[in-house]
């Protein structure tokens, strides 16, 4: 069975916290939304996708048990408004949790307008709206690996593939099956893995710690390398192909994804290799004409500094920790796999309004 990073049932919901793997599993439970907010703060869960499920699913569990009877439909409206934008102030490069707060705020608003709504019912159909999240982003995930695997494929012809990966995109960053590292899932699952490279991911180690636990825990060929180490492996170990995720994909199809990436591109350009970004659509954010308006979250020194909390850098040194970079979407060369398919950059804005169209929504 693959890794559960995210255990909830109605009133209930426990988060893997994740800086204490490889070491030690432990669940933590979430019951409000100033927990949720504190664990995606604190990167116990991360991972665009995860944030977006864990800060929705706070808010459901809290509401849940708070109950409704003593509500009004005003008050409860304003509740689940003003807690989504607490959520969304936790971590600003990811756009998941925006999004969600966005169309979960029409959604409340909406609802909250019907002639019929009571606070029983407003309450009912936040935690559906909540609960379905969660469906819905592992199906995506699925199809997305099968996408991105028939498409490298296509491209390279028989044979078994090699694929470089970087930061954690698996189970532990979503509901389960995962983005990046959900395309090597399943290629391997239809045999025609070679081999993956996963990176370190310095600062914050998430490939060392986090994706390599994944890739032993399925039993998937893997070695890991350090972040250093990549323009060799890709001149040296027959790579053919890089498969990252995204934080936040923008219109132009510049993507933001964990720091790394956009050197992680450049070499394999240089090396001829195809580089594509594996994210769902909820990812993505057409509202943003390039890459340049991503805010950019900076995280604390300590990060490059020490190491499990012994300081191994210099005392007195300057640090900057920007935990994301923009890759330009001319670098994104192999394409940009979602659940509707893959795409160019340049063809990615129409495929997505295309698909929202078809579904109703904005
Ligand atoms: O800082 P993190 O660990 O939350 O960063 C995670 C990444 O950059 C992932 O590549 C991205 O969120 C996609 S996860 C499917």
């Amino acid at each position: 069975m693959s890794l559960q990073a995210i255990r909830y049932r109605r009133g209930s919901l426990q988060i893997l916290n994740q800086l204490l793997l490889p070491q030690q599993s432990l669940y933590e439970e979430i019951s409000s939304v100033r927990q949720g907010w504190e664990a995606i703060r604190a990167m116990k869960v991360r991972g665009a996708p995860a944030i977006a499920i864990v800060g929705c699913l706070s808010l459901a569990v809290e509401l849940h048990n708070k109950g409704s009877s003593e509500q009004s439909v005003s008050d409860l409206e304003h509740w689940v408004l003003d807690s989504l934008s607490y959520l969304v102030s936790a971590r600003p490069t990811a756009v998941n949790m925006a999004r969600a707060a966005q169309e979960l705020g029409h959604f409340v608003r909406q609802e909250a307008k019907c002639k019929e709504a009571t606070a029983k019912r407003l309450q009912e159909s936040v935690i559906s709206w909540a609960e379905a999240m969660l469906e819905k982003d592992l199906k995506d995930n699925r199809s997305i690996g099968d996408h991105g695997a028939q498409h490298l494929l296509q491209q390279v012809g028989p044979g078994k593939v090699t694929v470089l990966t970087h930061c954690n995109t698996g189970s532990l960053a979503t509901s389960g099956y995962g983005t990046a590292l959900g395309v090597i899932r399943s290629l391997h699952a239809m045999g025609c893995l070679e081999h993956v490279y996963c990176t370190e991911t310095r600062p914050y180690n998430q490939g060392a710690r986090l994706t390599a636990y994944e890739l032993v825990y399925e039993q998937i060929p893997a070695t890991l390398i350090a972040d250093s180490m990549a323009s060799v492996t890709m001149k040296e170990k027959k790579v053919s192909a890089v498969f990252v995720g995204a934080d936040r994909v923008v219109a132009n199809g510049d993507t933001a994804n964990k720091v790394g990436t956009y050197q992680l591109a450049i070499a394999a350009k240089y090396h001829g290799i195809p580089f594509y970004v594996a994210a769902p659509s909820t990812s993505c954010d057409l509202s943003l004409k390039h890459g340049r308006q991503i805010v950019i979250e900076e995280r604390p020194s300590q990060e490059l500094t020490d190491v499990n909390g012994v300081r191994v850098a210099a005392p007195g040194i300057g640090v900057w920790n920007p935990a994301f970079d923009v890759c330009p979407h001319d670098l994104i060369t192999g394409g940009i796999v979602t659940e509707f398919g893959v795409f160019a950059p340049a063809e990615l804005q129409a495929a997505l309004t295309q698909a929202s169209n078809k579904k109703g929504t904005h």
